[in-house]
C-alpha cells in the first residue's frame, strides 16, 4: 500500500476527492498525512473528521524559507511518505523536499498546461484568464513538480468544453467535477505501473 502526504492551502476538495476514492478502493492507497501551510485551511478540518494526521507547517511558524522546507520534508519523512500531491498548494516547493522526494511529487492544475500556468495562475485567476482569452477548451493537467510553478513533466491531461455561455465560475465549476475523477485516477496508474514514473 503507498503512503500519500498531501500539501494543501485551502479548502481541500481535491484533498476529500482522493480521501473518498480510498475509501471506495478506487485508490489502493493510504493518506497518511495532511500538510496545510495555512493554519485556517478548511483541509484540515475535513482531514481531521477522517481521522488522517494533520499538520500545520508553515511561515508564520517557520519564517526561515530553509528551516520551513526542512520542516516539511522531515514530517514526510517521519511517516514514510512514498508519493507527495499537492492538492491546491499555494507555494513552491523548497530544494530538501524536491530532491528527497524527486519525480514523487505531484501537482494538480486547473488548465491544460503549458497554457495558463505559471506565477500568479491559481485559483479563479486562470479562468478568468482562459475566458477572457477566449479559449474553446480549458481542462486540468497533473504534472510532476520541480523547482519552477507548473513546470514538471505532464501525467495526465483531460480537456472540458468552453461554451459562449460560460463565465469564469461556471468553467471553474466544470473543471473542479473534472479534477475531483482525474487526480485520483492519475495516481492509481501510477500505484499500479501504467504510469512511470522517472524515479521508478
Ligand atoms: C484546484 O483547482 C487545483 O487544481 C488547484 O487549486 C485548486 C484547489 O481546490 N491547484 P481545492 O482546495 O482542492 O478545492
Amino acid at each position: 500500500m503507498k503512503k500519500l502526504g498531501i500539501l494543501v492551502s485551502g479548502r481541500g476538495s481535491n484533498m476529500m476527492a482522493l480521501v473518498d476514492a480510498c475509501e471506495r478502493g478506487d485508490l489502493s492507497a493510504s493518506i497518511e498525512l495532511v500538510i496545510s501551510n495555512n493554519k485556517d485551511s478548511f483541509a484540515l478540518v475535513s482531514a481531521q473528521e477522517k481521522n488522517i494526521k494533520t499538520a500545520h507547517i508553515g511561515s508564520s511558524i517557520y519564517p526561515d524559507p530553509v528551516a520551513l522546507d526542512t520542516a516539511m520534508t522531515d514530517a514526510l519523512i517521519e511517516q514514510d511518505i512514498d508519493l507527495v500531491l499537492l492538492a491546491g498548494f499555494m507555494k513552491k516547493i523548497g530544494p530538501k523536499m524536491l530532491s528527497t522526494y524527486r519525480g514523487r511529487i505531484i501537482n494538480i492544475h486547473p488548465s491544460l498546461l503549458p497554457k495558463f500556468g505559471g506565477k500568479g495562475m491559481f485559483g479563479m485567476n486562470v479562468h478568468r484568464a482562459v475566458i477572457a482569452a477566449g479559449e474553446k477548451q480549458s481542462g486540468v493537467t497533473i504534472h510532476l513538480v520541480d523547482g519552477e510553478y507548473d513546470e514538471g513533466a505532464i501525467l495526465a491531461q483531460e480537456t472540458v468544453a468552453i461554451t459562449p455561455d460560460d463565465t469564469s465560475e461556471l468553467l471553474a465549476a466544470k473543471v473542479l467535477k473534472v479534477e475531483h475523477v482525474l487526480f485520483a485516477e492519475t495516481i492509481q496508474k501510477i500505484i499500479d505501473g501504467s504510469i512511470i514514473l522517472p524515479s521508478a
